[in-house]
Protein backbone atom coordinates (compact mmCIF):
# COMPACT_ATOMS: atom_id res chain seq x y z
CA UNK A 1 0.00 0.00 0.00
CA UNK A 2 2.41 2.21 1.26
CA UNK A 3 4.64 2.00 -1.53
CA UNK A 4 3.69 2.46 -4.87
CA UNK A 5 7.28 3.34 -5.70
CA UNK A 6 8.28 0.01 -4.98
CA UNK A 7 5.58 -1.94 -7.32
CA UNK A 8 6.84 0.66 -10.24
CA UNK A 9 9.08 -1.62 -12.39
CA UNK A 10 11.43 0.89 -12.76
CA UNK A 11 12.51 1.93 -9.28
CA UNK A 12 11.85 -1.48 -7.87
CA UNK A 13 13.34 -4.48 -10.04
CA UNK A 14 15.98 -3.30 -12.60
CA UNK A 15 19.48 -2.67 -11.99
CA UNK A 16 20.86 0.62 -11.58
CA UNK A 17 23.17 1.48 -14.57
CA UNK A 18 24.90 3.59 -12.35
CA UNK A 19 28.28 3.23 -11.07
CA UNK A 20 29.25 2.49 -7.06
CA UNK A 21 29.64 5.78 -6.62
CA UNK A 22 26.43 6.68 -7.58
CA UNK A 23 24.11 4.07 -6.87
CA UNK A 24 20.86 4.61 -5.28
CA UNK A 25 18.82 3.15 -2.61
CA UNK A 26 14.89 2.53 -3.80
CA UNK A 27 12.42 4.36 -1.78
CA UNK A 28 10.82 1.22 -1.34
CA UNK A 29 13.35 -0.59 0.48
CA UNK A 30 14.16 2.00 2.78
CA UNK A 31 10.31 2.36 3.56
CA UNK A 32 10.68 -1.55 4.16
CA UNK A 33 13.80 -1.81 6.49
CA UNK A 34 12.35 0.83 8.36
CA UNK A 35 8.71 -1.11 8.83
CA UNK A 36 10.57 -3.90 9.63
CA UNK A 37 13.13 -2.31 12.37
CA UNK A 38 14.20 -4.10 15.54
CA UNK A 39 13.71 -0.88 16.76
CA UNK A 40 10.72 -0.54 19.21
CA UNK A 41 8.00 1.70 18.53
CA UNK A 42 7.14 3.68 21.24
CA UNK A 43 7.03 7.60 20.54
CA UNK A 44 3.89 9.34 19.69
CA UNK A 45 3.73 13.13 18.24
CA UNK A 46 4.09 14.29 21.31
CA UNK A 47 7.75 12.62 22.07
CA UNK A 48 8.44 13.09 19.01
CA UNK A 49 7.90 16.98 19.04
CA UNK A 50 9.50 17.21 22.22
CA UNK A 51 12.72 15.22 21.20
CA UNK A 52 13.21 17.93 18.36
CA UNK A 53 12.74 21.11 20.96
CA UNK A 54 15.06 19.10 23.68
CA UNK A 55 17.47 18.92 20.92
CA UNK A 56 16.91 22.56 19.70
CA UNK A 57 16.30 24.87 23.23
CA UNK A 58 20.28 25.42 24.42
CA UNK A 59 22.94 27.33 24.63
CA UNK A 60 21.30 29.02 21.38
CA UNK A 61 18.70 31.15 23.41
CA UNK A 62 20.87 30.92 26.86
CA UNK A 63 24.14 32.10 25.32
CA UNK A 64 24.73 33.58 22.06
CA UNK A 65 21.56 35.53 22.31
CA UNK A 66 23.36 38.00 24.28
CA UNK A 67 26.22 37.37 22.43
CA UNK A 68 24.74 38.57 18.73
CA UNK A 69 22.47 41.42 20.20
CA UNK A 70 25.69 44.14 19.53
CA UNK A 71 25.65 42.46 16.05
CA UNK A 72 22.10 44.33 15.58
CA UNK A 73 20.66 46.02 18.03
CA UNK A 74 16.85 45.29 19.29
CA UNK A 75 16.57 44.40 15.25
CA UNK A 76 18.06 41.00 16.46
CA UNK A 77 13.51 40.20 17.30
CA UNK A 78 14.00 40.34 13.60
CA UNK A 79 16.94 38.49 13.05
CA UNK A 80 15.54 35.53 15.07
CA UNK A 81 12.28 35.68 12.59
CA UNK A 82 14.62 35.23 9.53
CA UNK A 83 16.67 32.62 10.67
CA UNK A 84 13.68 31.30 11.84
CA UNK A 85 12.51 31.31 8.45
CA UNK A 86 15.59 29.81 7.17
CA UNK A 87 14.81 26.70 8.98
CA UNK A 88 11.52 26.74 7.93
CA UNK A 89 12.07 26.40 4.40
CA UNK A 90 14.10 23.01 5.30
CA UNK A 91 11.48 22.35 7.59
CA UNK A 92 9.12 21.74 5.61
CA UNK A 93 11.85 19.80 3.02
CA UNK A 94 12.43 17.34 6.28
CA UNK A 95 8.99 16.97 6.65
CA UNK A 96 7.69 15.78 2.92
CA UNK A 97 11.34 13.31 2.99
CA UNK A 98 10.49 12.45 7.06
CA UNK A 99 6.59 11.18 6.01
CA UNK A 100 8.13 9.32 2.85
CA UNK A 101 10.65 7.79 4.28
CA UNK A 102 10.44 7.27 8.01
CA UNK A 103 13.78 5.43 8.67
CA UNK A 104 16.56 6.22 11.64
CA UNK A 105 18.90 8.12 9.04
CA UNK A 106 17.87 11.22 8.91
CA UNK A 107 19.25 13.59 5.85
CA UNK A 108 21.47 10.82 4.81
CA UNK A 109 18.60 8.08 4.06
CA UNK A 110 16.97 11.03 2.09
CA UNK A 111 20.38 11.35 -0.09
CA UNK A 112 20.70 8.06 -0.65
CA UNK A 113 17.21 7.29 -2.70
CA UNK A 114 18.30 10.32 -4.27
CA UNK A 115 21.66 11.57 -4.88
CA UNK A 116 23.30 8.11 -4.56
CA UNK A 117 25.58 6.55 -2.61
CA UNK A 118 28.71 8.86 -2.47
CA UNK A 119 26.58 11.87 -1.76
CA UNK A 120 25.03 10.30 1.28
CA UNK A 121 28.18 9.43 2.52
CA UNK A 122 29.36 12.82 2.84
CA UNK A 123 25.75 13.78 4.28
CA UNK A 124 26.59 11.38 7.01
CA UNK A 125 29.94 12.77 7.68
CA UNK A 126 28.43 15.54 8.01
CA UNK A 127 25.92 14.82 10.28
CA UNK A 128 28.44 13.43 12.45
CA UNK A 129 29.29 17.07 13.15
CA UNK A 130 25.61 18.59 13.17
CA UNK A 131 24.88 15.53 16.06
CA UNK A 132 28.54 13.78 17.57
CA UNK A 133 30.62 16.98 17.18
CA UNK A 134 28.13 19.12 18.26
CA UNK A 135 27.28 17.08 22.17
CA UNK A 136 30.97 17.21 22.23
CA UNK A 137 30.72 21.21 22.34
CA UNK A 138 27.30 21.14 24.54
CA UNK A 139 28.81 18.74 26.80
CA UNK A 140 31.06 21.51 27.33
CA UNK A 141 28.78 24.29 27.69
CA UNK A 142 27.29 21.84 30.39
CA UNK A 143 30.20 21.52 32.33
CA UNK A 144 30.51 25.46 32.49
CA UNK A 145 26.92 26.18 33.65
CA UNK A 146 27.47 23.44 36.54
CA UNK A 147 30.69 25.27 37.53
CA UNK A 148 28.81 28.59 37.11
CA UNK A 149 26.09 26.89 39.38
CA UNK A 150 28.21 25.40 41.90
CA UNK A 151 29.71 28.77 42.72
CA UNK A 152 26.69 30.94 42.88
CA UNK A 153 25.27 28.39 45.15
CA UNK A 154 28.31 26.73 47.34
CA UNK A 155 30.59 29.33 46.37
CA UNK A 156 33.05 26.87 45.06
CA UNK A 157 34.50 25.95 41.57
CA UNK A 158 36.06 22.37 40.26
CA UNK A 159 39.84 23.61 39.88
CA UNK A 160 40.72 24.24 36.12
CA UNK A 161 43.18 21.17 35.81
CA UNK A 162 40.05 18.95 35.83
CA UNK A 163 37.23 21.12 34.10
CA UNK A 164 39.24 22.36 31.15
CA UNK A 165 41.31 20.13 28.59
CA UNK A 166 45.11 20.41 27.69
CA UNK A 167 45.59 23.64 26.00
CA UNK A 168 42.85 25.41 27.52
CA UNK A 169 44.47 25.73 31.35
CA UNK A 170 43.41 21.95 32.33
CA UNK A 171 44.13 18.76 31.57
CA UNK A 172 41.03 16.72 31.46
CA UNK A 173 37.22 17.93 31.16
CA UNK A 174 35.42 15.80 33.48
CA UNK A 175 32.24 17.41 34.13
CA UNK A 176 31.95 17.20 30.35
CA UNK A 177 32.89 13.89 30.01
CA UNK A 178 30.35 13.16 32.87
CA UNK A 179 27.25 14.58 30.86
CA UNK A 180 28.02 12.50 27.82
CA UNK A 181 28.39 9.09 30.39
CA UNK A 182 25.50 9.89 32.23
CA UNK A 183 23.53 10.43 29.06
CA UNK A 184 24.57 6.64 27.67
CA UNK A 185 23.57 5.28 30.82
CA UNK A 186 19.74 6.82 29.93
CA UNK A 187 20.03 5.84 26.55
CA UNK A 188 20.92 2.58 27.18
CA UNK A 189 17.51 1.93 29.07
CA UNK A 190 15.21 2.75 26.30
CA UNK A 191 14.12 4.79 24.05
CA UNK A 192 10.64 5.16 26.29
CA UNK A 193 12.71 6.01 29.39
CA UNK A 194 14.95 8.52 27.39
CA UNK A 195 11.56 10.00 25.99
CA UNK A 196 10.67 10.14 29.31
CA UNK A 197 13.44 11.78 30.72
CA UNK A 198 13.56 14.53 27.94
CA UNK A 199 9.95 15.22 28.14
CA UNK A 200 10.72 15.94 31.98
CA UNK A 201 13.70 18.82 31.07
CA UNK A 202 12.33 20.27 28.22
CA UNK A 203 9.22 21.79 30.53
CA UNK A 204 11.81 22.68 32.84
CA UNK A 205 13.71 24.74 30.33
CA UNK A 206 10.22 26.59 28.60
CA UNK A 207 9.33 27.07 32.25
CA UNK A 208 13.07 28.54 33.18
CA UNK A 209 12.42 30.79 29.94
CA UNK A 210 8.64 31.65 30.44
CA UNK A 211 10.03 33.05 33.85
CA UNK A 212 12.84 34.78 32.47
CA UNK A 213 10.10 36.33 30.57
CA UNK A 214 7.42 36.75 32.90
CA UNK A 215 9.67 38.62 35.41
CA UNK A 216 12.05 40.69 32.41
CA UNK A 217 8.43 42.37 31.08
CA UNK A 218 7.96 43.85 34.85
CA UNK A 219 11.14 46.03 33.40
CA UNK A 220 9.68 46.64 29.87
CA UNK A 221 10.58 49.84 28.49
CA UNK A 222 9.06 50.86 25.03
CA UNK A 223 11.89 53.30 23.91
CA UNK A 224 14.46 50.21 24.27
CA UNK A 225 13.32 49.43 20.58
CA UNK A 226 13.64 52.94 18.91
CA UNK A 227 15.54 53.17 16.47
CA UNK A 228 14.73 49.29 15.41
CA UNK A 229 17.46 49.05 12.96
CA UNK A 230 20.64 50.96 14.56
CA UNK A 231 22.91 48.68 12.65
CA UNK A 232 20.95 48.49 9.29
CA UNK A 233 20.11 45.61 7.37
CA UNK A 234 23.26 44.24 7.74
CA UNK A 235 23.49 43.94 11.32
CA UNK A 236 20.17 42.26 11.49
CA UNK A 237 21.11 39.53 8.84
CA UNK A 238 24.82 38.96 10.42
CA UNK A 239 22.59 38.73 13.36
CA UNK A 240 20.60 35.81 12.26
CA UNK A 241 23.57 34.03 10.76
CA UNK A 242 24.50 34.20 14.23
CA UNK A 243 21.46 32.80 15.54
CA UNK A 244 21.17 30.11 13.43
CA UNK A 245 22.99 27.98 15.50
CA UNK A 246 19.74 28.24 17.98
CA UNK A 247 17.77 26.56 15.50
CA UNK A 248 19.90 23.31 15.29
CA UNK A 249 18.45 20.42 16.05
CA UNK A 250 14.89 20.97 14.81
CA UNK A 251 15.46 17.80 12.52
CA UNK A 252 16.17 15.21 15.37
CA UNK A 253 12.73 13.74 15.20
CA UNK A 254 13.29 12.58 11.77
CA UNK A 255 16.33 9.84 13.44
CA UNK A 256 13.43 8.35 15.70
CA UNK A 257 11.47 7.18 12.42
CA UNK A 258 11.54 3.29 13.37
CA UNK A 259 10.86 4.73 17.16
CA UNK A 260 7.61 6.28 16.51
CA UNK A 261 4.08 4.43 16.60
CA UNK A 262 2.49 6.10 13.09
CA UNK A 263 6.20 7.78 11.78
CA UNK A 264 4.41 8.78 8.15
CA UNK A 265 1.81 11.07 10.11
CA UNK A 266 3.77 11.95 13.20
CA UNK A 267 7.49 12.54 11.85
CA UNK A 268 6.29 16.03 9.43
CA UNK A 269 4.00 17.43 12.47
CA UNK A 270 6.50 17.43 15.32
CA UNK A 271 9.35 18.50 13.14
CA UNK A 272 7.22 21.79 12.00
CA UNK A 273 5.57 21.70 15.60
CA UNK A 274 8.66 22.02 17.18
CA UNK A 275 9.98 24.87 14.66
CA UNK A 276 6.95 26.89 15.35
CA UNK A 277 7.24 26.26 19.28
CA UNK A 278 10.60 27.47 19.14
CA UNK A 279 10.53 30.19 16.98
CA UNK A 280 7.64 31.47 18.95
CA UNK A 281 9.46 31.47 22.91
CA UNK A 282 12.80 32.57 21.00
CA UNK A 283 11.23 35.86 19.96
CA UNK A 284 9.07 36.21 22.88
CA UNK A 285 12.80 35.89 25.02
CA UNK A 286 14.33 38.45 22.62
CA UNK A 287 11.40 40.98 22.92
CA UNK A 288 11.69 40.37 26.75
CA UNK A 289 15.04 41.20 26.74
CA UNK A 290 15.60 43.52 24.54
CA UNK A 291 12.82 45.62 26.41
CA UNK A 292 14.60 45.05 29.89
CA UNK A 293 18.10 46.10 28.97
CA UNK A 294 19.07 48.38 26.35
CA UNK A 295 21.36 46.71 23.31
CA UNK A 296 23.84 48.78 23.65
CA UNK A 297 24.77 47.62 27.49
CA UNK A 298 24.88 43.66 25.87
CA UNK A 299 28.35 44.89 24.02
CA UNK A 300 31.70 43.99 26.04
CA UNK A 301 30.01 41.70 28.58
CA UNK A 302 28.99 38.01 28.27
CA UNK A 303 25.28 38.96 28.65
CA UNK A 304 23.95 35.98 29.42
CA UNK A 305 19.92 35.64 30.37
CA UNK A 306 20.35 35.67 34.11
CA UNK A 307 22.86 38.89 33.70
CA UNK A 308 20.12 40.50 31.46
CA UNK A 309 17.72 40.23 35.14
CA UNK A 310 20.25 41.19 37.34
CA UNK A 311 20.73 44.63 35.44
CA UNK A 312 17.56 45.19 35.28
CA UNK A 313 15.37 43.88 37.57
CA UNK A 314 17.87 43.34 40.45
CA UNK A 315 16.98 40.54 43.03
CA UNK A 316 20.83 39.20 43.63
CA UNK A 317 21.80 35.30 43.10
CA UNK A 318 17.82 34.50 42.81
CA UNK A 319 17.99 34.85 39.03
CA UNK A 320 21.04 33.75 38.10
CA UNK A 321 20.60 30.50 40.35
CA UNK A 322 17.38 29.88 38.41
CA UNK A 323 18.64 30.86 35.01
CA UNK A 324 21.50 28.82 35.38
CA UNK A 325 19.34 25.65 36.61
CA UNK A 326 17.09 26.10 33.44
CA UNK A 327 20.57 26.23 31.48
CA UNK A 328 22.15 22.91 32.98
CA UNK A 329 18.97 21.37 32.59
CA UNK A 330 18.85 22.77 28.47
CA UNK A 331 21.98 21.64 27.83
CA UNK A 332 20.90 18.10 29.92
CA UNK A 333 18.73 17.80 27.05
CA UNK A 334 20.18 18.63 24.14
CA UNK A 335 23.20 16.04 25.11
CA UNK A 336 20.82 13.21 25.26
CA UNK A 337 18.54 13.60 22.17
CA UNK A 338 21.71 14.49 20.00
CA UNK A 339 23.45 12.01 21.28
CA UNK A 340 20.35 9.22 20.34
CA UNK A 341 20.14 10.93 17.03
CA UNK A 342 24.17 10.61 16.04
CA UNK A 343 23.56 6.89 17.48
CA UNK A 344 20.09 6.05 15.30
CA UNK A 345 21.96 7.62 12.52
CA UNK A 346 25.21 5.18 12.44
CA UNK A 347 22.52 2.28 13.04
CA UNK A 348 21.11 3.47 9.72
CA UNK A 349 24.66 3.48 8.08
CA UNK A 350 25.53 0.17 9.35
CA UNK A 351 22.15 -1.63 8.07
CA UNK A 352 23.11 -0.05 4.69
CA UNK A 353 26.69 -2.18 5.04
CA UNK A 354 28.55 1.77 5.06
CA UNK A 355 29.52 0.95 8.74
CA UNK A 356 30.60 -2.02 10.54
CA UNK A 357 27.51 -4.16 11.61
CA UNK A 358 28.38 -4.13 14.83
CA UNK A 359 26.16 -0.63 14.90
CA UNK A 360 23.07 -2.33 13.71
CA UNK A 361 23.10 -4.95 16.58
CA UNK A 362 20.12 -3.95 18.78
CA UNK A 363 19.74 -5.52 22.18
CA UNK A 364 16.82 -7.96 22.03
CA UNK A 365 15.05 -6.69 26.02
CA UNK A 366 16.08 -2.86 26.24
CA UNK A 367 15.58 -2.55 21.55
CA UNK A 368 18.23 -0.37 21.88
CA UNK A 369 21.57 -0.38 19.84
CA UNK A 370 23.28 -1.05 22.74
CA UNK A 371 27.64 -1.68 20.86
CA UNK A 372 26.40 1.46 19.29
CA UNK A 373 25.44 3.64 21.97
CA UNK A 374 28.60 2.58 23.87
CA UNK A 375 30.89 3.09 20.85
CA UNK A 376 29.78 6.85 19.81
CA UNK A 377 29.24 7.96 24.13
CA UNK A 378 32.50 6.75 23.97
CA UNK A 379 33.97 8.39 21.21
CA UNK A 380 31.71 11.97 22.22
CA UNK A 381 32.84 11.80 25.93
CA UNK A 382 36.54 11.93 24.68
CA UNK A 383 36.21 14.59 22.21
CA UNK A 384 34.44 16.75 24.99
CA UNK A 385 37.08 15.53 27.47
CA UNK A 386 40.18 16.06 25.67
CA UNK A 387 39.38 19.04 23.18
CA UNK A 388 38.77 22.62 23.42
CA UNK A 389 35.77 23.10 21.38
CA UNK A 390 34.85 26.83 20.94
CA UNK A 391 35.30 26.95 17.44
CA UNK A 392 33.81 23.55 16.65
CA UNK A 393 29.90 25.63 17.00
CA UNK A 394 30.99 26.96 13.50
CA UNK A 395 31.62 23.13 12.29
CA UNK A 396 28.38 22.65 13.56
CA UNK A 397 26.87 24.75 11.49
CA UNK A 398 28.51 24.13 8.11
CA UNK A 399 27.90 20.26 8.78
CA UNK A 400 24.05 20.90 9.28
CA UNK A 401 23.69 23.71 6.49
CA UNK A 402 25.41 21.39 3.90
CA UNK A 403 23.27 18.12 5.46
CA UNK A 404 20.28 20.88 5.53
CA UNK A 405 20.85 22.01 1.71
CA UNK A 406 21.43 18.69 0.43
CA UNK A 407 17.39 17.48 1.76
CA UNK A 408 15.84 20.43 0.08
CA UNK A 409 17.66 19.14 -3.48
CA UNK A 410 16.23 15.57 -2.24
CA UNK A 411 12.58 17.01 -2.46
CA UNK A 412 12.85 18.46 -5.94
CA UNK A 413 14.65 15.46 -7.46
CA UNK A 414 12.09 13.08 -5.31
CA UNK A 415 9.19 14.76 -7.11
CA UNK A 416 9.81 14.11 -10.30
CA UNK A 417 11.86 10.65 -9.60
CA UNK A 418 9.04 9.52 -7.48
CA UNK A 419 5.80 11.52 -8.49
CA UNK A 420 3.49 8.71 -6.99
CA UNK A 421 4.98 7.84 -4.17
CA UNK A 422 2.39 8.45 -0.85
CA UNK A 423 3.43 11.62 0.72
CA UNK A 424 1.73 12.75 4.31
CA UNK A 425 2.99 16.09 4.08
CA UNK A 426 4.04 17.85 0.92
CA UNK A 427 6.06 21.25 0.84
CA UNK A 428 3.94 23.68 -0.76
CA UNK A 429 4.83 25.37 -4.18
CA UNK A 430 7.90 22.83 -4.76
CA UNK A 431 10.03 23.04 -6.51
CA UNK A 432 10.72 27.33 -5.55
CA UNK A 433 9.72 26.35 -1.48
CA UNK A 434 12.65 23.93 -1.36
CA UNK A 435 14.84 25.69 -4.35
CA UNK A 436 14.67 28.78 -1.95
CA UNK A 437 15.74 27.01 0.91
CA UNK A 438 18.93 25.73 -0.88
CA UNK A 439 19.58 29.37 -1.44
CA UNK A 440 19.47 30.34 2.25
CA UNK A 441 21.48 27.63 3.13
CA UNK A 442 24.20 28.59 0.35
CA UNK A 443 23.80 32.38 1.81
CA UNK A 444 24.78 31.09 5.59
CA UNK A 445 27.30 28.80 4.24
CA UNK A 446 28.80 31.83 2.39
CA UNK A 447 28.99 33.73 5.62
CA UNK A 448 31.35 31.54 7.63
CA UNK A 449 34.82 32.02 7.85
CA UNK A 450 38.10 30.63 5.53
CA UNK A 451 39.22 28.80 9.04
CA UNK A 452 35.47 26.76 9.15
CA UNK A 453 35.70 25.84 5.30
CA UNK A 454 39.47 24.77 5.27
CA UNK A 455 38.58 22.37 8.72
CA UNK A 456 35.62 21.66 6.89
CA UNK A 457 37.55 19.93 3.55
CA UNK A 458 39.84 18.56 5.74
CA UNK A 459 37.13 16.76 7.50
CA UNK A 460 35.29 15.54 4.22
CA UNK A 461 38.91 14.46 3.10
CA UNK A 462 39.23 11.69 5.78
CA UNK A 463 35.72 10.92 5.33
CA UNK A 464 36.08 10.08 1.28
CA UNK A 465 39.26 8.26 2.35
CA UNK A 466 37.42 6.35 4.86
CA UNK A 467 34.58 5.67 2.83
CA UNK A 468 36.90 4.28 0.13
CA UNK A 469 38.51 1.86 2.59
CA UNK A 470 35.70 0.32 3.77
CA UNK A 471 31.97 1.86 2.89
CA UNK A 472 32.68 1.38 -0.54
CA UNK A 473 33.24 -2.21 -0.55
CA UNK A 474 30.88 -3.30 2.15
CA UNK A 475 27.56 -1.25 1.07
CA UNK A 476 24.97 -3.76 0.92
CA UNK A 477 24.14 -2.31 -2.51
CA UNK A 478 27.58 -3.94 -3.82
CA UNK A 479 26.44 -7.36 -2.87
CA UNK A 480 24.74 -8.61 -6.11
CA UNK A 481 21.68 -10.46 -4.50
CA UNK A 482 20.94 -7.06 -2.96
CA UNK A 483 20.90 -5.62 -6.09
CA UNK A 484 17.34 -4.25 -6.90
N1 LIG B 1 20.26 24.61 18.98
C1 LIG B 1 21.16 24.07 19.92
C2 LIG B 1 21.52 25.05 20.95
O1 LIG B 1 21.16 26.20 20.82
C3 LIG B 1 22.39 23.58 19.21
O2 LIG B 1 22.16 24.70 21.92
Amino acid sequence: MVDTVGTRPEAGRRRPRTGTLTRRQPVQRLVGEAAGSPLKRTMGVAQLTLLSVGATLGTGIFVVLGQAVPEAGPAIVVSFVLAGVTALFSALSYAELAGMIPGSGSSYSYAYATLGELVAWVCGWCLILEYGVSVAAVAVGWGQYVNELLELTFGVTLPASLSAPPGAGGTLNIPAALIVVLAMVVLLRGARESAVANTVMVSVKIAALVLFCAVAFTAFRAGNFHPLFPLGAAGMSAGAASLFFSYIGFDAASTAGEEARDPQRDLPRAIILSLVLVTALYVLVAVAALGAMPWKQFAGTEATLSEVLVRSVGGGNLWPVLLSVGAVVATTSVVLTVQYGQIRILFAMARDGLVPPLFAKVHPRTGVPRANTVIVSGFIAVLAALVPLGSLADATSIGTLFAFMLVNLAVVLLRRRSPGTPRSFRVPFSPVTPLLGVGFCVYMLGSLGAGTWIAFGAWMAAGLVVYGLYGNRHSKLNQPEDLV
